[in-house]
């Protein structure tokens, strides 16, 4: 024990370790969230959090069920892939109670522009229009149908 006799601080630095290894610990364990590790490096309560939240779209399939007419016209025209909801916004609330829950009435001037207006950022070949030079203000849909935007009488020229 010769070689130890002034090895007193070793032992304070090594209980100093020790406490700071044990506040650790403790920290740990009321910051951690229960669950986590559960599924990997995921809070296991985070799905059924998330689950609880109200639904807010309901999805193209149910609107098909009660506008299937408007669904056959749109399927054929260039918004085929355009979603009801990308348009008329979270419909939830109107699928479970179509009666008393309505959709607000659409303002083109407004919504057509938040897709078509021109960017150099979008890819070349989606169809991009200056709002203010194209249609000077007048509502996009006092020329074309929302679900089948492509006016009949240029595509039938154009076919032509
Ligand atoms: C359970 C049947 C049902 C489903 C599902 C449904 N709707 Fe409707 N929807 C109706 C009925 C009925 C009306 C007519 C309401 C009225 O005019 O009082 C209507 C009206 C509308 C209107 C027109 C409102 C107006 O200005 O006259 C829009 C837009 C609409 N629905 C969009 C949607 C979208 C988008 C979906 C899918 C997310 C959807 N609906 C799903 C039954 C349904
Ligand atoms: C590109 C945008 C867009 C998409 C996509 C779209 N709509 Fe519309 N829709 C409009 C606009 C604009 C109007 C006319 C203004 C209004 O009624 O709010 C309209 C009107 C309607 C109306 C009432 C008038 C009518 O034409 O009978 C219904 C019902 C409707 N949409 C349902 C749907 C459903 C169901 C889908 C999906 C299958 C859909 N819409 C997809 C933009 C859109
Ligand atoms: C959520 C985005 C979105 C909104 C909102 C939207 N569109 Fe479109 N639009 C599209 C997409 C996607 C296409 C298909 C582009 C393609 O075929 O490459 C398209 C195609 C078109 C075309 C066909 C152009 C061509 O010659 O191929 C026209 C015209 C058009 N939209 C007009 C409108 C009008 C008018 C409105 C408002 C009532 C509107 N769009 C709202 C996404 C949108
Ligand atoms: C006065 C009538 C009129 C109004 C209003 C109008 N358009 Fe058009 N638009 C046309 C015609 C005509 C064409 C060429 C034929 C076609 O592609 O359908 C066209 C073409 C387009 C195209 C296709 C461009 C391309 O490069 O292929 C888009 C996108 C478009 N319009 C969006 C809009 C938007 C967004 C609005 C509202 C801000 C709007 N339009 C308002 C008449 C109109």
């Amino acid at each position: 024990m010769k070689d130890f006799k002034d090895a007193g601080h070793l032992f304070r630095l090594a209980a100093v370790f020790a406490a700071v290894f044990l506040i650790f610990l403790l920290v740990r364990a009321a910051l951690v969230p229960k669950g986590f590790g559960k599924y990997g490096h995921f809070r296991a309560e985070a799905i059924a959090e998330a689950m609880d939240k109200p639904l807010n779209y309901a999805g193209h399939k149910a609107c098909e069920d009660c506008h299937s007419d408007i669904v056959e016209v749109k399927s054929k025209g260039k918004h085929k892939g355009v979603n009801c909801e990308s348009c008329h916004g979270p419909q939830e609330k109107h699928v479970e109670d179509p009666g008393s829950v309505v959709p607000a009435k659409l303002e083109t001037t407004s919504l057509c522009p938040r897709c078509h207006t021109a960017n150099a950022a979008k890819p070349k070949n989606f169809p991009q229009v200056i709002p203010e030079d194209h249609s000077g203000g007048v509502p996009c849909d006092t020329c074309h149908k929302p679900h089948t935007p492509v006016i009949e009488a240029e595509a039938a020229e154009v076919k032509k």
